[in-house]
């Protein structure tokens, strides 16, 4: 079957609302929290994504039921005990990265051995992040090479530990705060900043919690063995989803939307806040808390003086995967635009710093790179006429999507491989994207 799209047009000016598909970090959190909850518990606007339908094919394994009705998802479980692990299971986390490292963490009390496997490209990536902390528990964790497969088996006699999280991995972050669930005692966590999902479901679900936030770094205490109750979650809209909206409007002639009902967590929101830094205007209305987390409707408009950014460290974390589409505005921005210590890029579905700089090299725009820190030279009349092929990306849905918004923005003929690729988070991305007149074959 074709696996591929072509452009050969850019977006006319458009002016719109939209709803975005449910936050992919929230719909994985639910669904494994949801797993160990006593009762039956209900999501609502779940992302129906390959990294979820994976995290919902996993805890089946595990042997907890779960069923789709109207516009949720009931998921049935029996409490911090609920997985039946009396033989050796397999469990294939797909793509999703994040699943592959959050479920290490809830199968510390695994009895028999947990083999978790996934495709080619979560195989690549490194799980010693990960393995390290979580052998700490006093379980037996197993790998060649710090890759997949891992395989761990659990113990009875878990013990609590002081983790240092240094990389402002929200995975690794997640994955020892769930394994801190089901050991008894307080594990403490000092955590570089990353997206604080867990910690605010944990507080929602009243798992005892306590979080210190300064700074760099967020304390947090988790104590462990506390059975919590069955919950029922509406997912809020994903800002990384909708980032490729937003840059197509600010790139887009004589354009608005609006999208509504997104997640606008702090920890989540530096693409904001480095596209304003750059002269766009984007805001933020009817904001309001929804279990802990801040959902908001985001109007956004077309901007043709975009300028360059000399890109502050801080805002890395919270802007981690849209670094790919934050440097289209960069390409298109007057002056030279800065962006330093990005080597966790290189450690996502692909290897995204090498792979953004080859794309910025074919569309023609100039850039320095220092090991991590990159220089992008932007060309305020950036106008594409060539023929331009994305292949080789290693199936990454966020480069197959910037790769969509940069043929939409700056012209020429496109020819794009792996349109598959969405399904892991935004299987609607290409039907959305026509809503506001795209032409895409
Ligand atoms: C995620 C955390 C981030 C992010 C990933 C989702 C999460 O990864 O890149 O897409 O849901 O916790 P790291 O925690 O490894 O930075």
């Amino acid at each position: 079957m074709k696996n591929f799209i072509n452009i050969n047009k850019k977006i006319n000016s458009f002016k719109n609302k939209i709803l975005i598909s449910s936050d992919k970090s929230i719909s994985i959190r639910c669904v494994l929290l949801a797993s160990l909850a006593i009762g039956t518990s209900r999501i609502y606007n779940l992302l129906e994504s390959e990294d979820v339908i994976n995290s919902l094919k996993s805890i089946r394994k595990l042997g907890i039921d779960y069923k789709k009705i109207k516009n949720y998802y009931e998921i049935k479980g029996f409490g911090l005990n609920s997985y039946s692990t009396n033989k050796n299971i397999k469990i294939n986390a797909g793509n999703s990265g994040t699943l592959a490292r959050l479920i290490l963490g809830l199968l510390v009390d695994s009895k028999k051995t947990v083999t978790i496997i996934g495709d080619k490209s979560l195989s690549k990536r490194d799980f010693s992040r990960i393995t390290e902390p979580i052998k700490k528990f006093g379980v037996n964790i197993r790998s060649t090479n710090n890759n997949l497969p891992v395989k761990i088996t659990g113990s009875n006699f878990l013990r609590p530990i002081n983790y240092f999280e240094k990389l402002g991995s929200a995975q690794c972050k997640s994955a020892v705060m769930l394994a801190a669930l089901k050991t008894p005692g307080i594990t403490k966590i000092k955590a570089k900043k990353s997206r604080n999902h867990t910690e605010l479901l944990f507080n929602y679900l009243k798992i005892p919690i306590k979080v210190l936030k300064k700074k760099s770094y967020d304390y947090i205490e988790v104590n462990g063995q506390h059975n919590y109750k069955a919950f029922k979650y509406h997912v809020p809209g994903d800002i990384s989803s909708t980032s490729f909206f937003l840059v197509l409007t600010i790139l887009a002639k004589k354009s608005r939307l609006i999208i509504k009902n997104v997640n606008v967590n702090d920890s989540r929101i530096g693409i904001i806040k480095i596209l304003n830094k750059m002269n766009a205007k984007i805001s933020l209305k009817n904001k309001k808390k929804y279990n802990g987390e801040m959902i908001a409707d985001i109007f956004v408009k077309s901007e043709n003086k975009l300028k360059r950014i000399i890109c502050p460290k801080h805002l890395n974390s919270s802007a981690i995967d849209e670094f790919l589409i934050i440097f289209l505005v960069a390409a298109k921005a007057k002056g030279v635009s800065n962006f330093n210590n990005l080597s966790e890029l290189n450690k996502k579905e692909s290897p995204r710093l090498d792979i953004a700089l080859k794309f910025l090299k074919m569309i023609g725009i100039k850039f320095l790179r220092n090991k991590d820190n990159i220089k992008i030279y932007g060309n305020p009349n950036l106008n594409l006429k060539g023929t331009y092929k994305v292949k080789n990306f290693r199936k990454d849905h966020r480069v197959f999507m910037m790769a969509c918004i940069a043929a939409l923005s700056f012209g020429g003929n496109w020819k794009i491989n792996d349109v598959d690729s969405i399904k892991t988070s935004f299987p609607n991305f290409l039907e959305k994207i026509k809503t506001l007149g795209a032409k895409i074959s």
